[in-house]
């Protein structure tokens, strides 16, 4: 199937099938929440376990209390801060809300995209649930481009340009007065802490490897051949016939833009063995969440 117009994008959703849809971080798998259809769509066309759950994206704030019971006074400010934008809050669900969203958890995760063409196409079919557009553990499509050569051009997809962030949203979880960090993103801790303490309140903010997390598996983001994380350049010859060297830039906004493109673009060139250099500079607040899937991605810890 080809790239889709408005209209189609709205009428495939409406009639229980997945679109693929643009946002600022990468493209989703979109189906409607209200859809059993599209929602077991979602699954079977991404080949990802049940037991791995999907973001609700909402284009306002109402469309939260469609699938949340209430949200923690630190969430609204949050969302007050950074919505439309990276950063998805697990909140605790509704009821009503098909448990295979949640895998059957009591939280459902809720974000609104930063994408005019999302909150439209959100607008028009109310929320989506929707995971990133790639084949379950594989590297994340910033182009409508990667959505179809993921899938063999079998989903229509809504073109919305380049991703302008270029990894996935950070993902976080209230405690009282605790925020887990449970996926960093280009949304760092730092951000989150500054924006809480400018509004007078003072978190504990941490990273958690939660067992019912984003990405919680070690293998993850995985490109096509291995990806090899080293401390200095060196000769990689005797272990592979052609590694090609991911390059970061030194802007960490720039380098997250960059990620999954050029780790698709390496593999399409013909490279056994991607490798990546790991700087000091690099364990850095705003790094975390780009090492985090370059860590994920590799075979090699
Ligand atoms: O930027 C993003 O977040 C993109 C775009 C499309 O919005 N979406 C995305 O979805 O990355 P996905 O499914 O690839 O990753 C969502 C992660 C999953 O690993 C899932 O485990 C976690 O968020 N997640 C979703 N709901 C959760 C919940 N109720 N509790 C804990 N983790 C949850
Ligand atoms: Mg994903």
């Amino acid at each position: 199937m080809p790239k889709s117009d408005f209209a189609s994008s709205v009428e495939e959703i409406k009639k229980g099938g997945v679109v693929g849809m643009p946002t600022e971080t990468v493209y989703g798998l979109a189906a409607s929440i209200n859809s059993k259809a599209g929602i077991e769509k979602i699954f079977s066309t991404k080949e990802r376990p049940f037991f791995d759950p999907l973001i609700v994206h909402v284009a306002n704030l109402a469309q939260v209390d469609l699938v949340a019971r209430e949200m923690p006074f630190m969430a609204r400010i949050l969302a007050k801060a950074f919505w439309p934008g990276p950063l998805t809050l697990i909140l605790s669900k509704l009821d009503t809300l098909n448990p295979m969203i949640t895998s059957g958890l009591m939280h459902v995760g809720v974000r609104m995209p930063n994408h005019p063409l999302a909150l439209k196409l959100i607008e028009a079919c109310g929320p989506l649930a929707a995971p990133s557009a790639n084949k379950f553990k594989k590297v994340s499509p910033t182009t409508a481009e990667h959505v179809l050569s993921e899938f063999n051009d079998n989903v229509l997809v809504l073109d919305g340009g380049s991703a302008a962030i270029g990894i996935e949203s950070t993902v976080i979880g209230f405690n009282g007065d605790e925020v887990k960090i449970y996926r960093p993103g280009m949304i760092s801790a730092r951000d989150i802490e500054k924006v809480l303490k400018d509004a007078g309140v003072k978190p504990i903010v941490s990273y958690t490897a939660s067992p019912v997390a984003p990405g919680q598996l070690e293998h993850h983001y995985m490109p096509r051949v291995p990806l090899l994380i080293i401390k200095e350049q060196k000769d990689l010859k005797d272990q592979s016939m052609n590694p090609k060297e991911l390059i970061l830039s030194e802007n960490a906004a720039v380098a997250a833009r960059n990620l999954y493109a050029d780790m698709r673009r390496l593999c399409d060139e013909g490279a056994d063995l991607i490798y990546v250099v790991k700087k000091k500079n690099h364990d850095e607040d705003q790094w975390q969440g780009i090492w985090d899937r370059l860590t994920k991605a590799s075979f090699h810890k």
